[in-house]
């Protein structure tokens, strides 16, 4: 939304900028299926304002946080959001009677981990199945984005540079992270991916999936 110098003065000019802006945007990504992964770094806030945009473009939205995510941002946050309930847990049925971690997956178009922890991507890389969302990491058949975002050096760290390049050779994909600021007072790469690029790509993969399946349709 751009608001023209002329306008951008006025209050009721700004005003009316502000509300088309928070106005759902073309309604183009409804009928898919998000599934958020929401790990414990300090960029959580970040994946706040991607949920709600997701939201605002017509996706459905499902977060699942971690323990550690929700010592960050209390799950009401997102439930607020989304409008739906956030899975912490894979002992409480929340949604169904049904094992929570495949009925989840079955409907996910695409499975966005933001903000990706080390430690996530590492239980990511090794297969590691103890909590929910790396259980659902590993139930999951479409494609997963991973925005991880973090220190420079815990990015540079060598085991982590390893379990990437895992992950991507196992066709995973990455946004970021980006170099700029960082929460630890430092600058270098790290930083969480902006809101507005993790939607893009978010939206340029259910348009491919889109694709492949009219193609399969086709075939
Ligand atoms: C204030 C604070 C900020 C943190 N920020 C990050 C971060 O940005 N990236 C990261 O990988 N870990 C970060 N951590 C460490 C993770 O929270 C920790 O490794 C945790 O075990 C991750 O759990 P999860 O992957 O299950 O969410 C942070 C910890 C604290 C206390």
């Amino acid at each position: 939304m751009t608001v023209s110098p002329e306008s951008s003065g006025s209050p009721s000019a700004r005003d009316a900028a502000e509300l088309t802006a928070a106005e759902p945007a073309a309604g183009d990504l409804s009928g898919f299926e998000v599934l958020v992964g929401v790990c414990g770094g300090i960029a959580v806030y970040k994946v706040c304002s991607v949920v709600s945009q997701l939201v605002q473009r017509g996706a459905g939205v499902t977060c699942v946080m971690t323990k550690a995510a929700t010592r960050f941002v209390k799950p009401l946050t997102f439930e607020a959001l989304s409008g739906r309930k956030v899975l912490t847990s894979l002992w409480k049925p929340q949604f169904s009677y049904d094992p929570q971690h495949i009925k989840l997956t079955n409907s996910a178009d695409v499975f966005l981990v933001a903000p990706a922890t080390a430690n996530m991507i590492g239980k990511m890389a090794c297969g590691l199945a103890d909590d929910t969302l790396s259980t659902l990491l590993i139930s999951v058949d479409c494609p997963v984005l991973v925005a991880p975002a973090m220190n420079d050096r815990m990015w540079e760290n060598k085991v982590v540079a390893d379990n990437v390049a895992r992950l991507r050779e196992l066709g995973y994909h990455f946004i970021g992270p980006a170099e700029g600021w960082l929460a630890c007072r430092s600058v270098g790469r790290g930083r969480l991916e902006e809101p507005e690029a993790i939607i893009k790509k978010v939206a340029d993969m259910l348009a491919e999936r889109c694709k492949s399946a009219t193609e399969r349709g086709k075939a």
